[in-house]
């Protein structure tokens, strides 16, 4: 299989961030950081990601990192580049809610080829390699073929840092509400991706997101036969902060929807 070194890698990063990260969680003894409006650090997260690129960097020196807690957000440089969220969800972490993920993705010359998601609670692992499908711990898995928006799950995340849009999203919710079976808000943005590559909810939109939130949620989507794209229909969703995803049925719904909503400049960043 392609990829199999840095897949192998990149899972033991994962399962010796998740460590540190239970650790934490079990002594509860973590300093909380704001680097923003309610954007939330702790010493998990650092120690977490510094374990991560440690490992990575031993076995494939030569490869760049985009890491949350150590890289600015810059465009991705030429070659290979390892994404790194050393906890999606650090919210949930800080607060005890059992949903935070370890997200590691290689990226080569601008495409997605390895993606990671471990869900450190439940010790879910989603995994995909370009070419070679997706999977739930080690089981194939694939998005919903359900194409009807009426008997649809659609997850979503509330913006909390940049709300000049809140008014729009919340004419969105109301329509979600309205036209579909529900909408979740589980607080990680990469396992809400991976929640779609399972089958789990039919759709995914958010905004306001980073490249480290989606970079191997997507890849995951992909892989299980799902489809990613930004608030234009295009491909700038892994820097243009704006996504929407599903089976193809339920992406191009909520697309509608999202165009429906907020005004043209609004779609882009
Ligand atoms: C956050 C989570 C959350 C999303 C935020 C992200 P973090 O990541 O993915 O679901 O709504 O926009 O920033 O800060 O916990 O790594
Ligand atoms: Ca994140
Ligand atoms: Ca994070």
């Amino acid at each position: 299989m392609k990829y199999s070194n840095e897949l192998a890698t990149a899972k033991k990063a994962a399962s010796e961030a998740s460590k540190i990260i239970q650790k934490y969680a079990s002594d509860q003894s973590f300093d909380i950081d704001l680097k923003g409006k309610n954007d939330l650090v702790t010493d998990a997260d650092v120690e977490s990601e510094q374990k991560i690129i440690q490992i990575l960097q031993q076995a494939f020196p030569d490869d760049h990192v985009l890491a949350e807690e150590s890289s600015a957000k810059s465009t991705l440089p030429a070659g290979r580049v390892w994404i790194i969220d050393p906890i999606d969800g650090t919210t949930n972490f800080a607060h005890k809610f059992p949903r935070y993920c370890v997200s590691i993705a290689l990226w080569e010359d601008q495409q997605p080829k390895v993606g990671l998601v471990l869900e450190v609670a439940s010790q879910e692992l989603f995994t995909a390699v370009k070419g070679e499908g997706a999977r739930l711990n080690g089981k194939e898995i694939q998005v919903s073929k359900n194409t009807d928006p009426s008997s649809s799950l659609i997850g979503t995340g509330f913006p909390y840092r940049s709300l000049h849009l809140v008014d729009n999203y919340l004419q969105l919710f109301k329509r979600m509400m309205d036209k579909t079976h529900g909408v979740r808000r589980p607080g990680t943005a990469a396992w809400d991706l991976c929640n779609v590559a399972c089958g789990r909810f039919e759709g995914f939109y958010e905004y306001g997101l980073s490249p480290w939130d989606v970079a191997a949620g997507s890849l995951i989507i992909q892989e299980a036969g799902g489809v990613v794209c930004d608030w234009e229909g295009g491909e700038n969703w892994l820097f243009g902060e704006r996504i929407v995803a599903g089976n193809s049925s339920l992406r191009d719904f909520l697309l509608k929807e999202i165009q429906d909503c907020f005004e043209p400049e609004q779609l882009r960043k």
